[in-house]
């Protein structure tokens, strides 16, 4: 018998050192160390009061887990490649530091469930904290958005010149994307708090385990409702790097924009020093690159999406060892997503808003337009000849190469009488926003409204 590997028994021949290598996910799953321990000690607290092991040796079990901890906190721990997993290698050093009974404690479990609730209590944690992020985020983004409900600017579509809006509009528009990111890990969060060992390998276990006091010790909702699909459900990890993939489409779209806000053609914004960098050959760079990484990296989590998604697709219940390649995925999506949102806030909250440009920038590109249309209809015109009146005034001036309203009153009469004197005032650009009050939209009340409304729910969350 080849007795290095704890499930060596059957085996005549040891592992090949390249199979060793190849399964081996020590190196990357040792992050879960914290949760390994926390739901080892649960489970051992749990053998004792059920009178499966004593309550002297669940003590030295749980005693000799804290140890560990403390050690792994303090760097003070190797692990092994050999010894496969994190599982693994805590239950050896365990068993190397307390003696026989720290080969009681895998009794009643699997590492099937083990790694399941481990993986489990990591996407709670992390979306506590990715939540936090977000938090801060939408702070700064409320800010900027407060501090320019006033800054006129181009609102754009096709990324063509369309109708006048603000600074503070606009931005609140990505504060109500960022909320809904918020809820939707609060909501995956919710589906990820059933706990799952108990479920064995994947049939349960013969002992007379208590499956609610670990759920309680851990802080879980409740237990999974089915032993198999306790250790082969990974949708948390999918719905997880699913909420973490739309934040960063959302940080890359901002990302986009900030790209070309920053542009000497658009000029709405200056980046500060310290959030932008320069060329080692073009000595008057500046460039935006923190917005290019964050767009960049959005390819990397939604590529872990795919992966996590394929790698499920074909599993036989229960547990396969191809779940183990959930553990990357969801651990670089999870640094990825929080060095970006780490890094966007102070990004922002340091960018200089170029008002005077912005509002000069607004005028050009016929964005009055649809107001001169407006005008008319509100006069009486239906809006579809209003329309078109307007299409051969553009067209008027656009030729001349002035705005419209650089024309005469006379000339716009040309084509139609309806237009008197206060048409110059009903097409001047600040009016053009002022005048769009609809809830939601860019008007100064209407901003405001919703500024209460953002600040309203920030605050709600602080409670
Ligand atoms: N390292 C494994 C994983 O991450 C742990 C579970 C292994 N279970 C097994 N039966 N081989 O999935």
């Amino acid at each position: 018998m080849t007795e290095t590997k704890m499930w060596g028994g059957r085996f005549a021949k040891t592992t090949d050192k390249l199979v060793e290598d190849f399964h081996s996910s020590i190196s990357f799953d040792q992050i879960l160390y914290q949760q390994d321990i926390a739901g080892s000690i649960a489970h051992a607290k749990m053998l004792g009061r059920q009178g499966i092991i004593t309550p002297a040796e669940a003590e030295q079990l749980v005693a000799g887990l804290q140890q560990i901890r403390e050690d792994i906190d303090a760097g003070r721990v190797e692990f092994e490649v050999g010894t496969e997993d994190i599982h693994m290698n805590i239950e050896k050093i365990l068993t190397e530091r307390v003696g026989e009974v720290g080969k009681k404690l895998h009794t009643a479990r699997s590492r099937n469930d083990q790694v399941a609730l481990d993986m489990r209590l990591y996407v709670k944690l992390q979306i506590d904290e990715v939540q936090a992020l977000l938090l801060k985020l939408e702070e700064t983004i409320w800010q900027v958005a407060a501090e320019n409900k006033a800054s006129v600017m181009a609102g754009y579509t096709h990324l063509q010149k369309a109708q006048p809006i603000t600074m503070g509009h606009h931005l609140l528009a990505y504060f109500q994307m960022f909320r809904r990111d918020f809820e939707r890990l609060a909501d995956c969060r919710r589906r990820a708090d059933y706990l799952p060992l108990g479920a064995g390998a994947l049939a349960g276990t013969t002992f007379p385990i208590d499956r609610h006091f670990v759920a309680k010790e851990l802080g879980f909702a409740d237990i999974c409702a089915n032993t198999l699909d306790a250790v082969s459900d990974r949708d948390f990890v999918v719905e997880f790097i699913s909420a973490a993939s739309l934040i960063m489409v959302h940080l890359s779209r901002l990302s986009e924009e900030i790209v070309l806000w920053s542009s000497n053609e658009f000029g709405y914004i200056t980046l500060d020093d310290g959030y932008s960098t320069g060329s080692s050959i073009m000595p008057q760079k500046k460039n935006p690159d923190v917005a290019e990484l964050v767009r960049g990296k959005s390819g990397r989590v939604f590529g872990h999406l795919m992966g996590a998604l394929t790698m499920l697709k074909g599993l036989p219940l229960a547990y396969n060892k191809d779940l183990q390649e959930d553990k990357e995925a969801l651990f670089d999506t999870v640094d990825t997503i929080k060095k970006s949102l780490l890094v966007f806030a102070p990004m922002l909250a340091t960018m200089r808003i170029n008002c005077e440009r912005m509002h000069e920038r607004a005028k050009g590109g016929f964005i009055n337009a649809t107001d001169a249309a407006d005008y008319l209809a509100a006069r009486g015109v239906p809006f579809r000849e209003a329309h078109s009146i307007i299409g051969q005034l553009v067209k008027y001036a656009e030729d001349k190469g002035v705005g419209l309203e650089d024309l005469s009153l006379a000339e716009i009469q040309q084509f139609s009488s309806v237009f008197q004197a206060d048409i110059f005032d009903y097409i001047a650009i600040d009016k053009c926003v002022a005048a769009r009050c609809t809830p939601g939209g860019p008007a100064l009340p209407a901003v405001e409204t919703a500024l209460e409304q953002a600040a309203a729910w920030l605050n709600s969350l602080k409670n």
